[in-house]
């Protein structure tokens, strides 16, 4: 697939195939009424996704996160239930493996427990989180995925291929086809020469790049070690970052628990410091134009881009995330950005 965007617009499609094959003939408003749930955290994608196949902004409920940023599996169970009660058809849950901002790992193994055998088709969005599978190390982030029905990874993203290289894929024999085909005959003809190979059909796209060439090279250059490596190595900067912002005295403050390779940070100029607790903060804090302001100052200069944003009602905060170093990204580099942000944020 082009990228973990559209590999979650796979998930839910197959998903509503499985729950109601009917639309295909007769449309969305055949579906019934069909209810999907992803995390508040979840990818925007999931939201398009909502509205492109018909089943509606409002069909989509978000469920609420814990303060690592993941799924609560309770509030999931009890968004579930509420809607069986008011007569509505659950058919998708769309989790994460590394959100986009907090970078939360939504439990996968107890949400694939607690709704085995309810007939949901379960999906993960692993774009940014998926590369942890090759770390020996953080692979148990994503425990469970075995269970899930499909899953979604942009190689484009912490592998540092180049874009676009991302993959969607479903234990679910046939659900591909099921949805997708359209068995033209100009190109799909079954006596030709290794038709079983031919996977257009089950896809929504029609002519493609050999887009999977690149990852099928990153695994041939890196192996599995170097694979793990590339994804250790990330981890272990963000380790350095965290273990930097503690260490500072008030300067940098966290302005959420580390996550995955998620780092959310302040630098708090002298005059603001100490920064209040997060319950204290909002965006008519001065700490809101901070950030902006050693964003522009590092952009400008050429030394980094590390984006902000005003997101779960706090102020700009910086998030760092550390996707394909490839030892390009050192801890001296870290060390190096941060002592240019606090001098921007002091200027
Ligand atoms: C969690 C998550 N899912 C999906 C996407 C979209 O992935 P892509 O850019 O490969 O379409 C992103 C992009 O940052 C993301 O963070």
């Amino acid at each position: 697939v082009p990228g973990g965007s559209i590999g979650n617009l796979y998930g839910m499609h197959l998903a509503r195939q499985r729950a109601a094959p009917q639309v295909k003939e007769e449309g969305a408003a055949a579906a019934g009424q069909l209810v999907a749930f992803v995390s508040q955290d979840a990818h925007y994608s999931y939201l398009k996704t909502a509205r492109l196949i018909g089943l509606g902004a409002k069909n989509l409920i978000s469920v609420p996160t814990d303060r690592m940023g993941r799924m609560d599996p309770d509030a999931l169970m009890a968004k579930v239930a509420e809607a069986r009660a008011a007569g509505k058809l659950p058919f998708f849950v769309g989790l994460t493996a590394a959100t986009t901002v907090r970078g939360g790992f939504d439990p996968l193994r107890e949400v694939a427990t607690r709704l085995d055998g309810s007939n949901i088709w379960l999906h993960v969005d692993a774009a940014w989180g998926g590369g942890a599978l090759f770390s020996p190390t953080h692979r148990n982030l994503l425990d469970g995925v075995d269970m899930l029905d499909s899953l979604s990874w942009s190689a484009h993203k912490q592998m540092g291929a180049a874009l676009q290289c991302a993959l969607f894929i479903t234990r679910n024999e046939g659900a591909l086809a099921g949805a997708n085909a359209v068995n033209a005959a100009y190109l799909f003809q079954p006596d030709k020469l290794n038709s079983d190979l031919d996977v257009g059909d089950k896809t929504i796209q029609c002519g493609r790049k050999a887009d999977m060439m690149k990852l099928w090279m990153l695994f041939k250059q890196q192996g599995d070690e170097g694979c793990a490596r590339i994804v250790d190595s990330a981890f272990s900067l963000a380790d350095h970052l965290v273990s930097k912002i503690e260490a500072s005295d008030g300067a940098f403050v966290m302005a959420h628990p580390r996550s995955g390779c998620n780092v959310c940070f302040w630098y708090v100029p002298k005059a603001m410091r100490p920064l209040p607790p997060n319950a204290h903060l909002d965006k008519s804090h001065p700490i809101h134009n901070v950030a902006p302001k050693i964003k522009a100052g590092l952009q400008r200069e050429g030394a980094a881009m590390v984006g902000f944003q005003a997101v779960d009602g706090l102020p700009n905060f910086f998030r760092w995330v550390f996707a394909s170093p490839g030892g390009v990204v050192t801890n001296d580099t870290v060390d190096e950005v941060l002592s240019r942000m606090a001098e921007i944020g002091e200027a």
